[in-house]
């Protein structure tokens, strides 16, 4: 029995024009491996459509998404458009209407893959951030003289996103950190310590430890196999995102998940990385942290079978080449991803 999703694709800007096709590509030949067909609508919507339209997206842009069964993302951000503009005109407002409360950042060290630690070897890695509240909130303002940002941390936002993390810690090492910095932020950060830890003791043989981010920065680098799930706020979860990245070997592997656990809206795959600007037009961006979230997003389709020959894939091409610039190589995006559409298609005739 085949089955039809529909699946929104936002290319956005940058790079994002050059992985997402790579991706598609690829993700359409592993849905197919397990008798899923993917119905793909593509909207330009991004820094061109601001500078044509004044918007990033038309005004009724979230209901067209939202009859989609998932969204998968590029990256958005322009040098020339302020972020506030690009990344609150469209990523932002797609997390929270959504109510994509979890932003899923697994991070591993691949075979073929040196790490730029001295003991980076065996990293895997879960960062659950939490993804519409805290520190990133528009309450506040500037003039000349004065700035305030308001973070808003409810008791549902926190408990809710550490739920998710205490039950996928149970699901591996039982073991998990919560990240804080309750010894500087006096207010915010010590609630939410208290509701974390109130929430993890629901969960036996949950072994919770709190540990504050600067701390936690340098045991990333210096003790990461000490780590497994890591539940943080959205400021923290992301800035330890793109560090645990940077640990892995690249940035450009780095894959995430924007869910609504809940299944009553859309969730959105992207890379963590951005739109790259100092590299784009140049066909050299590694595609495989797109590809990833790919894989990620058809495990969330329940198509598991297609999410691990993709993983499968990329572990090959890791291994094997071709590689991209930032591992190293002299490979482009597209025979990047035509490796990874090969490989896959070698899996798929391993198991006929
Ligand atoms: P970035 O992640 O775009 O790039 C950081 C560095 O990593 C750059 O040197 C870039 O060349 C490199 N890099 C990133 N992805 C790569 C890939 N796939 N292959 C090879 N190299 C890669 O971060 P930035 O430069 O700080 O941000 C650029 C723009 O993107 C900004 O406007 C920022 O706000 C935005 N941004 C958007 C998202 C998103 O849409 N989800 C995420 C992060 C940043
Ligand atoms: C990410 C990005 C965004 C974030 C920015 C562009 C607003 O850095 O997805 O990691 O911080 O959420
Ligand atoms: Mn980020």
């Amino acid at each position: 029995m085949s089955r039809t999703l529909r699946i929104a694709a936002i290319p956005g800007d940058g790079i994002g024009g050059e992985i997402v096709p790579a991706a598609i590509q690829v993700i359409d030949r592993a849905a197919a491996l397990e008798g899923a067909r993917l119905q793909w609508t593509e909207y330009d919507w991004g820094s061109e459509h601001y500078r044509r339209t004044g918007r990033m997206m038309p005004a009724d842009g979230l209901e067209a998404l939202a009859a989609h069964e998932a969204i998968f993302f590029g990256a958005v951000g322009d040098p020339e458009i302020p972020d506030v503009e690009t990344l609150w005109g469209l990523l932002i407002p797609m997390r929270r209407a959504f109510d994509q409360y979890v932003n899923l950042r697994p991070a591993r060290t691949f075979p073929g893959v040196p790490t730029p630690l001295a003991d980076g070897a065996g990293i895997d890695l879960v960062i659950v951030r939490e993804n519409t509240e805290g520190e990133y909130s528009s309450e506040g303002g500037a003039d000349e003289e004065l700035a305030t940002q308001v973070a808003r941390f409810t008791r549902r936002g926190v408990s809710r996103v550490a739920r998710y993390a205490a039950q996928l810690a149970s699901e591996r090492s039982g073991r998990l950190v919560s990240c804080t910095k309750s010894n500087g932020i006096i207010h915010t950060m010590p609630f939410w310590d208290r509701v974390v830890a109130e929430t993890v003791a629901e969960f036996v043989g949950v072994e919770l430890r709190s540990v504050l981010v600067d701390a936690l920065s340098a045991e990333l680098v210096l003790r990461p196999r000490s780590l497994d799930v890591i539940v943080a706020s959205n400021l923290f979860g992301d800035i330890l995102s793109d560090l645990a990245a940077a640990c892995v070997g690249s940035l450009g592997l780095a894959a995430s998940a924007n869910l609504n656990p809940e299944r009553a809206h859309p969730s959105t795959f992207e890379p963590v990385h951005g739109s790259a600007p100092d590299i784009a037009g140049r066909g050299i961006a590694n595609p495989l942290a797109q590809i990833a979230s790919g894989a990620m997003m058809l495990r969330h389709l329940e198509l598991p079978r297609a999410a691990g020959a993709i993983d499968a894939a990329i572990e090959a091409v890791l291994r094997d080449g071709p590689r991209t610039p930032d591992l190293g190589g002299s490979a482009s995006t597209a025979e990047v991803g035509a490796a990874v559409a090969a490989a896959l298609g070698a899996a798929a005739g391993a198991r006929a």
